[in-house]
C-alpha cells in the first residue's frame, strides 16, 4: 500500500522522499518538536506478517497523531522517521522473524511532523505453533540511553547514505 504524502507542517520544516522496503514513496516533512513519551503508558500496536497494522491501542493512536481508521491497513512504516537508520529495522525483522524478541529504541515520525522516541519489545504472536502476526509494546525510554544510541544511528544511517553495510561485519 502506497501511503500518501504527509501535510506539509506550519512549524519550520525538513521534506523528503522517504522510499520504503516495497519500493513505495512519500514525502515526508519534519520537524525539530519532540513530544514527551507519555507517563504511565504503553503503546502497543499489532500487525500482520507483513508489518501492516492491525491493531493500535488508545495511547498509540494519540501519540501519533492519526485517526484509528488511517492507521488500521496501513504499513508500520507510517511512523519511519527519516532520522531512524534501515539497519535498525532489519534487526528487528531478523529477530522476529526467526521467533524471537526484540528491543531497541526507536524514533518515530508523527503526522505533524514532530517526533517521539520510545523504548519498543517487539516479538511474534504465536497460535498452533504458527507465527500469525507481531506485536510491538513501547514504554518511556530514558534519556540516557537514547543518547547512548545516537552514535551507533548515526553511524548506521551515514553509512546506508554511502551505500556501505551498515556493519562492518556484513562485509566480511
Ligand atoms: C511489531 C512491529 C512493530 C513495529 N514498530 C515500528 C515503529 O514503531 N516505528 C517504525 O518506524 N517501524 C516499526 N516497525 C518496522 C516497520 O515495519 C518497517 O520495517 C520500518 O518502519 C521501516 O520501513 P520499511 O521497512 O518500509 O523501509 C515495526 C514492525 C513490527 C513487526
Amino acid at each position: 500500500m502506497r501511503l500518501p504524502d504527509m501535510e506539509m507542517p506550519t512549524a519550520p520544516h525538513r521534506s523528503m522522499r522517504m522510499r520504503y522496503h516495497d519500493g513505495s514513496e512519500r514525502l515526508v516533512y519534519w520537524t525539530e518538536r519532540e513530544v514527551p513519551y507519555p507517563d504511565g503508558r504503553l503503546i502497543v500496536s499489532r500487525t500482520d506478517l507483513d508489518g501492516v497494522l492491525t491493531h493500535a491501542n488508545a495511547a498509540f493512536v494519540e501519540i501519533s497523531g492519526y485517526p484509528r481508521e488511517m492507521l488500521i491497513g496501513a504499513p508500520h512504516s507510517i511512523l519511519r522517521h527519516p532520522d531512524m537508520p534501515r539497519e535498525a529495522f532489519r534487526q528487528l525483522w531478523e529477530t522476529v522473524q526467526a521467533g524471537g524478541k526484540w528491543h531497541g529504541y526507536v524514533k518515530n515520525l508523527r503526522r505533524d511532523g514532530a517526533y517521539y522516541w520510545v523504548y519498543a519489545t517487539a516479538l511474534p504472536n504465536i497460535r498452533d505453533g504458527r507465527v500469525v502476526g507481531y506485536t510491538s509494546v513501547r514504554r518511556k525510554p530514558s534519556r540516557a540511553r537514547i543518547e547512548a544510541v545516537l552514535p551507533l544511528y548515526r553511524q548506521w544511517l551515514d553509512a546506508e547514505a554511502a551505500g556501505r553495510p551498515a556493519l562492518p561485519e556484513a562485509a566480511a
